[in-house]
């Protein structure tokens, strides 16, 4: 069997980032050195805390770093309508005494960077401000990042803005720098996650398997299912764990390599990703975007890693 990948895992839990945390700790193709917390889907004292909860209630211990409570040059936008006043709304999950790491988010990265034997990968499902500080402050850990496998944007428009995609609207400078890194990127923007869309049958199967992650996971998405269906989507759409599942098993996308550059100034397009598409331009190819997913293949995949927690 290949070497597990080392990851870290960025994210501001939140409904679906909970899921994102749930298949990546589950698949042995994974080795998560790490969960890092940003301010975003609520303030960062909400989504630390929903990171405890969650990770004590799924039974795994990685360690575990508090990081930006606000963009890096902005305030931060909450999304308290998708994920209620807690961040982590529906499910009753208790409170958890989990130690948070003394170090920063940033500099626990670079720490496990600089001791990993192997290049890490870096998994983000929230707002980038802890990527960018990091690749700002550190640059040097660059050599030993192996890629970035991201949640953001939207090449044919957003999901807070028209032009927006919340991630990357919430903080687009730092997404800005994690864009013209030069880091090996793949993003899934909103094109492939409105596609990864969850449908209530699939949602009441995942409850019927039993197991306590299960459950959990079916009562996470019946919270996520309300705001979403009351914006007129069919289901659920799976926004971090697409982030999650192209590390476990990249074969269920479709994948086009673009060059993609973030709007930081735009008077109605902040936070936009504008890819390039026209072949004559020249333009060097620095993301590898999720344009497409096998949708029933990523449902079974949620279903097989929530199984794997067992009762
Ligand atoms: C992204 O925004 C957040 O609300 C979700 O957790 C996801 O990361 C989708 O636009
Ligand atoms: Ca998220």
């Amino acid at each position: 069997m290949a070497p597990k990948i080392p990851v870290i895992i960025d994210c501001d839990p939140g409904h679906d980032d909970a899921l994102a945390l749930i298949m990546a700790l589950a698949s042995d193709k994974l080795d998560v050195r790490a969960v890092t917390v940003t301010g975003g889907n609520q303030t960062l004292a909400k989504t630390l805390n929903n990171a405890k909860r969650i990770l004590s209630y799924i039974g795994k211990r990685p360690l575990l770093a508090r990081g930006a409570d606000k963009p890096m040059f902005r305030e931060l936008t909450i999304a308290p309508q998708v994920h209620g006043d807690s961040g982590l709304d529906g499910p009753v999950i208790p409170q958890a005494d989990y130690p948070v790491e003394p170090l920063p988010a940033v500099d626990l990265m670079r720490r496990i960077i600089a001791e990993s034997p192997a290049p890490v990968t870096l998994l983000a499902t929230g707002p980038l401000t802890n990527l960018g500080i990091l690749l700002t402050a550190y640059p040097e850990v660059r050599s030993q990042v192996g890629r970035i496998s991201l949640m953001g944007g939207g090449l044919g428009g957003g999901n807070w803005t028209s032009a927006a995609e919340f991630n990357i609207l919430v903080d687009p400078e730092a997404a800005a720098i994690v864009f013209s890194s030069g880091l090996p990127i793949t993003m899934c923007p909103v094109d492939v996650t409105h596609k990864a869309m969850i449908m209530r049958s699939e949602v009441e199967a995942l409850r019927a398997q039993g197991g306590r992650v299960s459950v959990f996971a079916a009562e996470l998405i019946d919270f996520f299912f309300k705001f979403h269906t009351a914006q007129g989507f069919p289901g659920a759409p799976l926004h971090d764990p697409c982030a999650a599942a192209w590390l476990i098993a990249p074969e269920l996308f479709t994948v086009q390599d673009l060059s993609v550059t973030v709007e930081t100034r735009g008077e109605h397009t902040t936070g936009m990703t504008l890819a390039d598409r026209r072949p004559w331009s020249g333009a060097k190819p620095n993301v590898s975007v999720c344009l497409d997913v096998k949708r029933e293949e990523l449902i079974r995949l949620l279903a097989r890693c929530c199984a794997a927690y067992g009762d």
